[in-house]
């Protein structure tokens, strides 16, 4: 019997039996790089767990897991240049340790190698899993491209904002869990509840990493803090600190929001109190908590290994109170 800490070992093996690096080594070497920077692999990790539920043969999730993670880590890099952001799990990201043009190219052989790996799925759940794969990878786009457009807009309402953390985050947790359910032979109705789970997990998933840029230790969670603030990104607390604040509290945030030049710690320091005068963290906790019970009431539904079900739920939570 496997529980989640044996796919994730399984998941580390996997991947460190993969070699990246030809030539141009410079076009790989990024790639070797941002692979091998740790990072949770909860997305191939979600996948074999789909998998298990229905199969006790978990092999066929393997190739389809490692293309999840291939592809996430390729949204990181375009990512981190659109965000401007140095670090990433401790480490200078690659547009700091190479220069942009080599985060982009590299990132785009990235989502080819995600593909590579995702044909080497059985021929009887190829098409299935590729057109899942397609579907999720353009909603990820859709989501980004949103996150940039609200940086820039003032008329984002919370739904927006939902909409968009569904698209840039939630449909790929989703979608590691699906994949997983496809290939262990699941019905189409199981698949769907374990898309279901993945996706109001992915939903209080986004919104504890919007928590975590604002609240967490540097150390702990790996990037820098604050870079929500800095560059205006409508997350949760923001918006709803914009419904709440009202006389001179609102006037000092806007005044942050439009200022063209400020410190930046300055900034992140402001507004952080700004959240903490109107308690915005905690709705954000109390939306992470709705969220999570539907996921849960999705899960209860899915019929399927009890025992994987029970470690799902309890890497659900963690994945909602972690720090990192
Ligand atoms: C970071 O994802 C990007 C988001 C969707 C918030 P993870 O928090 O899963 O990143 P790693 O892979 O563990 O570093
Ligand atoms: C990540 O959102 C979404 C994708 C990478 C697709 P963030 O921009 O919040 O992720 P981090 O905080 O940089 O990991
Ligand atoms: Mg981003
Ligand atoms: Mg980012
Ligand atoms: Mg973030």
């Amino acid at each position: 019997m496997y529980t989640i800490s044996d796919l994730q070992k399984i998941v580390e093996k996997e991947l460190a039996k993969q070699d990246y690096i030809v030539e141009p080594a410079n076009l790989y070497r990024p790639i070797d790089y941002v692979m091998g920077m740790g990072g949770k692999r909860i997305r191939p990790t979600l996948c074999l767990a789909g998998c298990y539920l229905f199969d006790d043969d978990i092999q066929n999730a393997l190739n389809p897991g490692l293309s999840l993670e291939i592809f996430h880590n390729f949204t990181l890099l375009h990512d981190d240049i659109m965000d401007k952001a140095d670090v990433r799990r401790n480490q200078p990201t690659v547009h700091k340790k190479w220069d942009e043009n080599t985060a982009i190219l590299s990132g785009d052989a990235m989502l080819i190698k995600a593909y590579q790996y995702a044909t080497l799925t059985d021929a009887r759940f190829l098409k299935k899993v590729l057109d899942l794969f397609s579907q999720t990878a353009i909603e990820v786009c859709e989501g980004q491209q949103y996150d940039m457009e609200f940086e820039h807009r003032d008329d984002v309402k919370v739904d927006d904002y939902l909409t968009m953390i569904r698209l840039k985050t939630a449909v790929l947790l989703a979608a590691s869990l699906k994949t997983g359910a496809i290939v262990g032979g699941a019905s189409d109705k199981n698949a769907d509840l374990l898309y279901e789970f993945g996706e109001n997990i992915g939903l209080a998933f986004q919104l504890q990493d919007d928590f975590l840029d604002v609240y967490g230790n540097i150390d702990t969670f790996g990037k820098a803090i604050g870079g929500d603030i800095v560059a205006n990104k409508k997350t949760f607390l923001l918006l709803n600190a914009l419904q709440l604040a009202s006389g001179s509290l609102r006037d000092d945030l806007l005044h942050w929001i439009n200022a063209e030049t400020f410190n930046s710690d300055e900034k992140i320091e402001a507004v952080r109190n700004i959240y903490n005068t109107l308690e915005v963290d905690a709705l954000a906790k109390d939306k992470m908590g709705f969220y999570f019970d539907k996921a849960i009431n999705a899960l209860n539904q899915v019929d399927g290994r009890e025992t994987m079900k029970d470690e799902l739920r309890k890497f659900a939570m963690q994945l909602i109170e972690r720090s990192r």
